[in-house]
């Protein structure tokens, strides 16, 4: 494990950014496996300067991001398709057409599943995961007491995640019941995982997942046993 300390968020998102341009510059078509929340998106702002800046080519990299609420269409302000586009995919030269999150509205939630880990199938896998975490320890939405065995799956989502989420719409009324989300399976599939965490709030289940038992009553805490994880924190 790579446990990399920053100083604030700017740093922070500096560090993952290398993380991840690193990555495409190695590898110009890589599978790049994104995450929404608000800790990425200084790591997203920073590849988009390096590319405006002509460093870092995203014209081969396909993207497979981790979840999608379920029953939100992507025109939706708070879908995560809508969060991607607007946050990284619109400002950089990636094809639209290579960029997959889970289809919310999918008549069939459970055929959209199966799709979704075909289609990560089919890519030969993820090259590298970005991942954030939230409070009780959820990665993806792989809430506590979830399965290690599960690829993507529909998700009941908890209270406490509802609530965290709610600052993004207008009541928590308004906050999908369900979601859909690859699996810790999926996840753990993944050739490197690169985990963001941010701010004094997070130190806890930090120390938690990466050095408290592995348990499935902390989704996060089986990143232990990934081979090539690197965490960049800052509990600033
Ligand atoms: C949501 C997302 C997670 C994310 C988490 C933490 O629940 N589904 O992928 O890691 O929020 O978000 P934040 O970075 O805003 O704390």
């Amino acid at each position: 494990m790579n446990l990399i300390k920053a100083n604030g968020y700017k740093d922070l998102s500096r560090k993952a950014a290398n993380v991840i341009s690193a990555q495409v510059i190695l590898k110009p078509n890589s599978i790049l496996g994104l995450a929404t929340g608000s800790t990425p998106v200084g790591t997203y702002e920073q590849l988009i300067e390096w590319y405006q800046k002509g460093d870092i080519d995203f014209s081969r990299v396909t993207s497979v991001n981790l979840d999608e609420y379920y029953g939100l269409s992507p025109e939706n302000s708070q879908s995560y398709r809508f969060f991607m586009n607007q946050h990284f995919f619109e400002h950089i030269n990636i094809k639209p057409e290579n960029t997959n999150v889970p289809n919310g509205l999918a008549g069939n939630p459970e055929e959209e599943c199966e799709r979704y880990e075909k289609v990560i199938a089919d890519l030969g896998g993820i090259d590298l995961q970005l991942l954030g975490i939230g409070h009780n320890g959820h990665i993806g939405f792989n809430e506590p007491n979830i399965s290690f065995e599960k690829t993507t799956h529909v998700v009941e989502l908890d209270d406490t995640t509802r609530k965290a989420n709610a600052r993004f719409f207008e009541s928590l009324d308004e906050v999908p019941k369900k979601a859909i989300t690859m699996g810790i399976k999926s996840i753990m599939q993944s050739k490197k995982i690169l985990l963001v965490a941010n701010g004094p709030d997070k130190q806890d289940i930090i120390q938690k997942a990466i050095f408290g038992p592995v348990t499935p009553e902390i989704p996060a805490s089986i990143l232990q046993f990934h081979p090539d994880l690197t965490v960049v924190y800052s509990f600033e």
